[in-house]
């Protein structure tokens, strides 16, 4: 999968399925269940690091994170996110982040919040053929300006113009997150790059969950993760049969033993 490929998709009417990643292991069996697309989220700050937001996360640690996962991705095309204050700076520094990233990880593309207000970075960074996927509505990365996720931006002229600016600037894709299916509808039919949606209704072009949410690892269930799996269920039960068999003196039984 490559950035045309993924562009392509829309004109065809193929929904793109995107996963977060963060790990070797984890990237390796979603690239080879046939996820389009890994993203290497900054929301790795909150379900890898435990942290209460993205904020902390820093450039090294999305570059860290970012070369296991492009590493593992055989097909998936990967895209990493431009941490808190990475690109906010100036154009410069944005892309000289995301140049970085690129090389460093091996990844395909990076990802930024923000749309017409980032408008000038997407095109600095388009300009030097490195594909930026924008991500408009909910962005946590603006979470000490709102206060709380609820009230980051739902003014829907304003996602119209984010996402259209985004485009116009040069991003080859847009995160729609937790944004009203109809504004989400309305974007995903006047742009042509695709739009992926999280928490945006079934309008969009692909969408795009964070792994340990949709797997019930994370324990965090908002209304628009759907539960795939109970990965939380199940680690407890194997601990727990581990740490009983250990005490009831079942483990290690011979056959788990050398002479
Ligand atoms: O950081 C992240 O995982 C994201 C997704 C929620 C889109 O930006």
């Amino acid at each position: 999968m490559t950035v045309p490929d993924f562009v392509q998709a829309k004109s065809e009417g193929r929904r793109l399925a995107m996963l977060t990643a963060y790990d070797f292991l984890t990237a390796s069996i979603l690239d080879a269940a046939g996820v389009d697309s890994l993203l290497v989220g900054d929301s790795l700050g909150m379900v890898v690091q435990g942290r209460e937001s993205t904020l902390p996360v820093t450039l090294e640690q999305m570059i860290y994170h970012g070369e296991m996962v492009s590493r593992a991705a055989k097909r998936a095309l990967v895209i990493v996110d431009l941490p808190f204050m990475t690109y906010q700076v100036s154009a410069k520094q944005a892309v000289r982040n995301a140049g970085r990233i690129l090389k460093e990880t091996g990844c395909a593309a990076v990802k930024l919040e923000g749309g017409e207000q980032q408008a000038k970075t997407i095109a600095a960074l388009a300009a030097c053929d490195l594909p930026v996927v924008a991500h408009v509505g909910m962005r946590p990365q603006s979470i000490r300006k709102y206060g709380r996720m609820s009230a980051i931006q739902r003014d829907e002229q304003q996602l119209l113009a984010d996402a259209k600016a985004a485009e116009a600037a040069g991003a080859f894709a847009v995160v729609l997150e937790l944004i009203p299916q109809s504004i989400a509808k309305q974007i995903t039919e006047e742009l042509s790059i695709p739009t992926i949606g999280i928490g945006a209704g079934p309008h969009c072009d692909g969408q795009v969950l964070v792994t340990p949410d949709m797997l019930g690892l994370s324990g965090f269930k908002p209304r628009f993760v759907k539960q795939y799996g109970d990965l939380q269920g199940a680690i407890t039960s194997a601990a727990t049969a581990y740490i009983n068999d250990i005490r009831d003196g079942e483990f290690p039984a011979a056959e788990h033993s050398h002479d």
